[in-house]
Formats: C-alpha cells, structure tokens, sequence
C-alpha cells in the first residue's frame, strides 16, 4: 500500500508529478496555451463583477491561500484577503454578492472552514471551494467547486494535497484573467507552459534527495530555528516551519526576513539553524542583507536558491540548495519540495511516527 517507500509521506511526496499532471489535465485547452474550467457556474459576466476576493482555510490549506492571493492580485488585480477559518467569523468580514469566497480544504470535513463558508454563504457571497474529495461537505456546500487531483493523502501532514491546490491556484488565477482581459494571451500561454514544465522539475528534486537528508540530519540535534523569506518565500516559509513542527516536533518560526529585526534577532545567537529562502531574484538583494543579518549573529544558514545565486550566497550562509528555475510566481511549487523532505527526514532522523505525529488528527471535525 506504500508502493515500495517507507511511510506514506514519502509516497505522497513522491506522487506530486503526477498530483500536478492530474490537476492540469483537462483544464489546459488543446493549443497547450489556456485555461479552461468548465466545471465552474460562475458567468463570465458575474468574474467580471468580482469586487473582492476572500480565501479562507486552516492550517497548510491556508498557507496555499498565501500564494493564491499574490497568484490573484498579480494576474487579475482583484483585491484578495486571506484569512485563516477559525478567525474569520470575528473579524465582521465585509461580503457582499460580488465578493468570491475562496474555501481551500483538502479533506473538504475542517469544521472551522465549513463553519466560515457557511457565514460567507449566509452573507451572499459566491462560494468556491478547492477540495480533494469530491462528496465532501464543503463540496456538497459550495457554489462551485474545483477539485484538486491529488489522490487520497494518508500521512497527517499535508503535501501532495497542498502543492495541488497552488496548482488550482495558478489555473484559477489565469482563468480570471483570461476572462477579465488582465493578461495578455502571450503572458497566459508563457505561463501555462511553465506550469506544465513543474512536474519534470519535481522529479529531478526527488531523484536528488541526499544534501537535504544530511542537513536533516544536522537539524535533528535542535530545538529551534528559523525559516525566513520576503513575498512568496516568506508563505513558502510559513508552510515549511509547519511541517517541520508537525513532524519533527523541532520548534521553529517563519519570519518575513524584514521584520527579524523588529525583534525576534534578539533570539539568533551562535548556532541557531536558519533556513533563507532566497528565490525571489525581485527582492533577492533585499534578503540577502536580512541573510547578512543574521551570519553576523553567527547563525547556521542554509539558503534554498537558484543554481546563479549559489557562489554570492555562499560568502554569506553556510550552505545553498538550488531548485530548479520557473517563473517567480511560480517557485513555490518547487520551493517548497526541499522543506517537505526536510522536515520527513528530520522526523526520521529523531525516530518519530513520521505518518501520525502526537496529539494531531488528518481531519479536523470539531472547531
Ligand atoms: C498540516 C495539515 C493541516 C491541514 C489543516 C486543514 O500538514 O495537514 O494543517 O492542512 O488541518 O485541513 P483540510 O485541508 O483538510 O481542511
């Protein structure tokens, strides 16, 4: 039932070519340069009222959500927030009938994100859901739903289903702005054919897995660290200090690498393990100085970056992983593979249940 890999976290984080490949099939039309989602109710005429946009969802479902947003509001620039379940109700979200909600859940049962959407739906919102399970309650709910194809995910932490729903993300980004004329086709078609090179790109991460397993190794032996990054590294960040607690239970925080030195610095001191995700070449600089930083505190830095970047960085962290180069916007498909092993390989390193770590269930049915 695990095809050969030791837990089903491993399988699953194996599976992402295909769960990327499934996700786009059908959706890219057959010139390979539009999206297409004829699952979708919503006119064309009510995408071209959308006021605002509001994704709601928990846990890894909203760290997805992060890079909808910018996927969103760089491609069609609709105002997007992104709020997580649980908060949503209290903050008096302002919905009206041209407001998309945007529910993210793999399961399609988190009783926090059926609860929100419900509040949404009640207010006159246009609920869209991005599931993996097609009978769900939050499928059975929504207005319209678009279903990720990641098959069913075993291992409580998410990682196949997650890299899915930036998939649905970046078709459902394009789709807008296809329909609301944002884009020009030339700019759609470049970057549908990024997205199809993804897949190939993954493999060639997988087939290569042993300097995150050493540095997992080496992380193993802390309690705490550092994920930092600026824009899409920083949800990127976000997504890879949960996993990393999740399963290795190692304590770690995800800061926007500006904001370090409105205080947390004062916590980097000899040693301290952290990760700089320096992928975005827009505010590559930006973050190099926050790396800076931090290796003037004596940290331990590992950056994750494009093979160019690697012989700068290196005068200033200690180690550098190179991923493969797509479109900025769409890095985080890549990105966030490394962490995903990280993390496996750290929870392997201090002999825990990789697949059911303490205390967590793979559903959340209760707010
Ligand atoms: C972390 C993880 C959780 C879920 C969250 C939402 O690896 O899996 O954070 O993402 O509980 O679950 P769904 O997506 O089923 O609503």
């Amino acid at each position: 039932e695990k095809g050969g890999f030791e837990h089903f976290m491993l399988k699953e984080i194996h599976e992402q070519p295909k769960a990327y490949r499934d996700t786009m099939r059908g959706r890219i039309d057959e010139s390979g340069k539009k999206v297409v989602l004829p699952e979708l109710k919503l006119t064309a005429d009510q995408i071209k009222n959308i006021r605002n946009i509001q994704i709601i969802a928990c846990g890894t479902a909203y760290h997805a959500g992060l890079v909808g947003r910018s996927a969103i509001e760089s491609l069609v620039r609709i105002p997007v927030e992104t709020d997580v379940a649980s908060e949503y109700r209290y903050r008096s979200p302002i919905v009206t009938p041209e407001t998309l909600v945007i529910v993210v859940s793999q399961s399609g049962e988190t009783a926090d994100t059926l609860a929100a959407m419900r509040e949404a739906k009640a207010n006159g919102a246009h609920v869209l859901a991005i599931t993996n399970v097609v009978g769900s309650s939050i499928a059975r709910d929504a207005d319209d739903v678009i279903v990720t194809l990641a098959g069913p995910e075993i291992a409580v932490a998410s990682t196949k289903a997650y890299t899915s729903q930036l998939i649905a993300f970046y078709l459902l980004a394009l789709y807008l702005a296809e329909v609301r004329g944002t884009q020009t086709p030339e700019a759609v078609a470049q970057i549908v054919a990024a997205m199809q090179a993804l897949p190939e790109q993954v493999e060639s991460m997988l087939a290569k897995p042993d300097a995150i397993k050493a540095y997992a190794e080496h992380i193993s032996k802390h309690e705490h660290l550092f994920f930092i990054g600026r824009g899409l590294d920083y949800a990127v960040a976000q997504e890879g200090s949960l996993k990393l607690k999740e399963i290795s239970y190692i304590h770690s925080e995800a800061y926007a690498a500006g904001e370090l030195k409105h205080g947390t610095l004062a916590l980097i001191e000899e040693g301290i393990p952290v990760i700089a995700l320096a992928t975005q070449e827009a505010v590559l600089e930006k973050t190099v100085s926050n790396i800076k930083e931090v290796n003037a505190r004596g940290a331990d830095i590992m950056a994750i970056t494009h093979e160019e970047n690697v012989a700068g960085l290196l005068k200033s962290v200690d180690q550098a992983f190179a991923i493969p180069k797509t479109l900025p916007l769409l890095t985080p498909a890549l990105s966030v593979v490394p962490l995903q092993l990280l993390s496996y390989y750290a929870s392997l390193a201090r002999g825990n249940d990789v697949d059911k770590p303490r205390n967590l269930a793979k559903s959340v049915t209760v707010e």
